[in-house]
Formats: C-alpha cells, structure tokens, sequence
C-alpha cells in the first residue's frame, strides 16, 4: 500500500479500488504512513502556521428541509434567529480588532436575507475592509446572483457538495433538492471565480465507502481551493436522530488522502470533528488540515445555530478563547496565522 501512497503523492490521483482499499484497510503501518505524508506535505507547503478565519452564522433560518440537520425547516422546536446589517458589521469589527482577516458568513437559506441584500451587507463589508478576504457560505442560489455577489467583493464561497452519490444524495435531502443542482452551483461558483470549497460529511446514513469513493472522485476532478469534511453528528429533533455518529479515524484518513490528492487546498479542522472529540481538531490538524475557524458570532445567539447535538461553540472553539487555541496549536509545534491566507496553488 505505501506504493500506492507515493503514487497519491505524485499524481495526486489513484484508482477508485485503491481509495477504496486505503478507506477500508485496518494496516497500521499503512496508515501511519498515510498520515505522516499528509503532515509532512502540509508543513512543507504551509510551514507550521494554522490559518484562521471568524466564523459568523448569520440565520438559522432555512427554506430547506435537508434530513440531517438541526436547523432545518421542519424542525418547529428550533430557535431563530437572523442576524441585522449592523450586527454582522458589528461581528466584523469585533473580529478585525482580534486579527481576523477573512471573515466567513455562513447561514440557512433564509428567505429573508435575499441576494440582493447579500449584496449590500457584502459591498458594506468590502469598503470598510480592503485587506481582508469574505468568504460566502449561504447554500444555493442562481447564477447571476453568484456573479453579482463576487463583482459585490466576495471571494470565496463554501458549499459542500454532501454527496456525490444522486441517489444517497435523494436519502439526505428533501425531494425538491438534487445532487445534479447542487453540482451545477459548484460549477456556478468556480465560473463566478470564486475560490470554492465542497465537501461532504463523514458517516452519513446511508452513506458506503463506495459512495465515499465517489466523493474523493469528484473532489478530484473539481479541484476546490478549499474542502471541508467532518463527521456527521445526529441532531435530537430530526429524523435521523437516533443514527451512529461518523467515525473519527475514518474522517482523519480521509483528511490526510484529500491533503495528498490536493497538497495546495485549505482544508480546517472543522467544529463537527473538534466536537466529536476533546482533541479532534488537533488530530485533524496533524492528519493535514491547515484552517480553522473559530466562532464570531455574537455569543446570544450562538446556540441556536444548531446543526447538531453537542456542538463545540466554548474555549478554542470560540473567537473569544484564541489564547487557548494558540496554546493547543503550540502543544503540537504550530501557530495561529491571521494571514488572509488565500489558495496559492493551481487548479484552473
Ligand atoms: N452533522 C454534521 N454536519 C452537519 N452539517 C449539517 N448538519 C450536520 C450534522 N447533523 C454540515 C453540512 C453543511 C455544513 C454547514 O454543516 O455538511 O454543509
């Protein structure tokens, strides 16, 4: 297997039955391997510096009703909330004063926070900060609301594809929503120039390795400036409450495979895998993760961005607890960069 290994390394490409056998394989040696080339190709492409990005969840309302998260439409005992032009500015401020440098607006698709307000609240936040990088997270919508909002000042956009497969990608979402659309927002978004991140959930239900394998494909052939994974985590009120969470060790192999396929991408530690476990974000840091972002949004509201259970939202997790988080990252021989840390490498 550690041929095939040096082959990702290389190519930064294998054949589906090799990515299948590396998701599946319980060789210690091989995975040890693995997750050091991963650890080893990042700090030579990035150095030991941890790229960070303020996190603002601006609405917990969603027009969706997507069967694995919390804020879903149909969930009527979630709480609501939507953040105003002056509150998200006001997080921005907040969050430039502590050194952030890309601020990351991420929300349901509210019906009342339109494209055209985007605009707005986006065109705002460009004139007041020249330097720094905004970063869209608000699910789909047409093309020319893409385009009007990247020529507004945004730059990158995330939106995780969830799964490649059409017919898991049917199990997770309501009918009115399809894998083919969601691919075709992707392609939107890139088009838009946009640097774009996908990604997908580690241990959805439903979800095989095969399909897993399908979303390593895919990320391949799209090249994303940016993925991010983490481990599906059950919410109480949705129907898939009572499901397994994903698994940890499969969620870092998969972090360290994207880190080799694509050695430039900015890929976080993300909040679903530091809330799974107490050191989850250190270790995905260590599988090859290189981002992350803590939480800016104003500490009323932050509970209610519930997308599941047990969310990390205190300490390292928190904007407000940066001083912990640069100790943790120093533990295991990192710093924290407020760099605006955009993609450096070639996927066009
Ligand atoms: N568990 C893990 N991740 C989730 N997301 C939504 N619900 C859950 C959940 N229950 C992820 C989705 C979405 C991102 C914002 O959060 O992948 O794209």
């Amino acid at each position: 297997m550690q041929t095939w290994i040096d082959r990702l390394i290389s190519e930064h490409s294998l054949p589906p039955e090799i990515y299948r056998m590396l998701l599946n394989t319980s060789d210690a040696d091989t995975l040890t391997y693995l997750h050091r080339m991963a650890h080893f190709t990042t700090l030579s492409n990035f150095g030991n510096r941890i790229f960070i990005r303020g996190l603002i969840e601006v609405s917990s309302y969603c027009r969706n009703n997507c069967l694995y998260c919390g804020i879903r439409s149909g969930n009527n005992r979630a709480e609501r909330y939507r953040l105003d032009k002056d509150t998200i500015q006001q997080c921005c401020h907040t969050g430039y004063e502590l050194g952030f440098r890309t601020f990351v607006m991420q929300g349901g698709e509210d019906p009342q926070q339109t494209p055209v307000w985007w605009k707005e609240v986006v065109s705002e936040i460009r004139r007041t900060y020249p330097d720094c990088a905004i970063t869209l997270s608000l699910g789909e919508m047409n093309r020319e609301d893409y385009q009007m909002l990247y020529q507004a000042g945004a730059n990158r956009y995330l939106l995780r594809h969830e799964t490649y497969n059409s017919e898991h990608y049917r199990m997770l979402h309501p009918e009115k929503m399809s894998q083919a659309h969601r691919l075709q927002c992707l392609d939107w978004l890139k088009e838009a120039g946009f640097q774009t991140g996908t990604g997908f959930m580690v241990g959805s239900p439903g979800q095989t390795s095969d399909n897993l394998v399908e979303d390593l494909l895919y990320i391949e052939r799209f090249k994303p400036e940016m993925i991010g994974i983490g481990p599906f985590l059950p919410h109480r009120d949705t129907p898939f409450a009572n499901r397994q969470p994903g698994n940890e060790d499969l969620t870092l192999r998969l972090i360290s495979i994207l880190r080799l396929m694509h050695p430039h991408a900015l890929i976080p530690s993300t909040t679903a895998l530091a809330s799974l476990s107490p050191d989850g974000r250190l270790k995905g840091i260590q599988a090859g993760a290189n981002v992350v972002m803590p939480n800016l949004s104003p500490v009323t509201q932050r509970s209610k961005y519930s997308l599941y259970n047990n969310k990390a939202a205190l300490g390292a997790e928190a904007a407000e607890g940066l001083a912990l988080l640069e100790k943790q990252l120093e533990s295991i021989g990192y710093t924290l960069s407020y760099e605006r840390g955009d993609f450096q490498g070639e996927t066009k």
